[in-house]
């Protein structure tokens, strides 16, 4: 990030995050996603108020939500807005059929509510994200704390293995209190019908696959920016 030399797929997900504000426009509600690709959208956003552009924002986790009022971008509450006219946000795994693993910065739930608020979503990653299928990447599952070992059970029913996020020695906890299971399904046959099936387990509060929600996905390859969209 800022200050170190740049890798080169720190440069492709600057190079998707330039070409995804590019959607931004005056008068609009943009939600801010969280992550290191989304920490380029939200330093070109603050560049982009800095010259005029009158936009409102909604942070996606306490992070985004500093490095916004850092780059000076206003932010509103999201309970005060209907809609969210655009997001950017990063990913962990997409197919180009945009289906999506989100959760792995751990701010799967605010950016699943904000996602859901949104008419135009665009992706923004790096060239590493892209999959054929879902499933690489260990699907963040937040359950609230005292649902934690019920649901790792019926996770393991459905054929997943969830492993408890920690942090610093301790268990990891999200901006909202709750813990992560980080669970490895192996591929993922049927995305949809897993999401399906994870909406119906009691202390489940989101999970990471993010269907149907999705605008475009922004990758960064090389000097160039790729553009999926469904
Ligand atoms: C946070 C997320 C991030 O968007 C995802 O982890 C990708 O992050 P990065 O852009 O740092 O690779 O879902 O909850």
């Amino acid at each position: 990030m800022a200050g170190a030399p740049q890798t080169s797929l720190e440069k492709e997900k600057e190079l998707a995050a330039l070409a995804a504000v590019k959607y931004v426009h005056d008068g609009q509600v943009i939600g801010l996603g969280t992550g290191s690709s989304a920490f380029y959208a939200i330093r070109a956003i603050g560049t982009l108020v800095r010259t005029g552009c009158r936009i409102r924002a909604v942070a996606t986790s306490v992070r985004t939500g500093e490095l916004a009022r850092e780059a000076g971008i206003p932010l509103i509450d999201i309970n005060t807005i209907d809609e969210i006219d655009l997001t950017i946000d990063g990913a962990d795994e997409f197919t180009p059929d945009l289906m999506l693993i989100k959760g792995g910065g751990g701010a799967l739930l605010r950016e699943k509510i904000v996602a859901s608020l949104t008419r135009e979503q665009v992706i923004i990653t790096d060239s590493t994200k892209r999959v054929d299928r879902l499933g690489h990447f260990p699907l963040p599952v937040e359950v609230i704390p005292f649902a934690a070992r019920y649901v790792q059970k019926e996770l393991a029913r459905l054929g997943g293995t969830g492993k408890l996020r920690s942090k610093d020695n301790g268990v990891y906890h999200t901006d909202q209190g709750n813990y992560i299971l980080d669970v490895d399904w192996g591929l993922i046959d049927n995305p949809r019908a897993l999401a399906e099936q994870l909406n119906r387990i009691e202390g489940i509060a989101c999970h990471g696959l993010f269907i149907d929600l999705t605008t475009r996905v922004l990758m960064g390859k090389g000097e160039r920016v790729m553009v999926f969209e469904g």
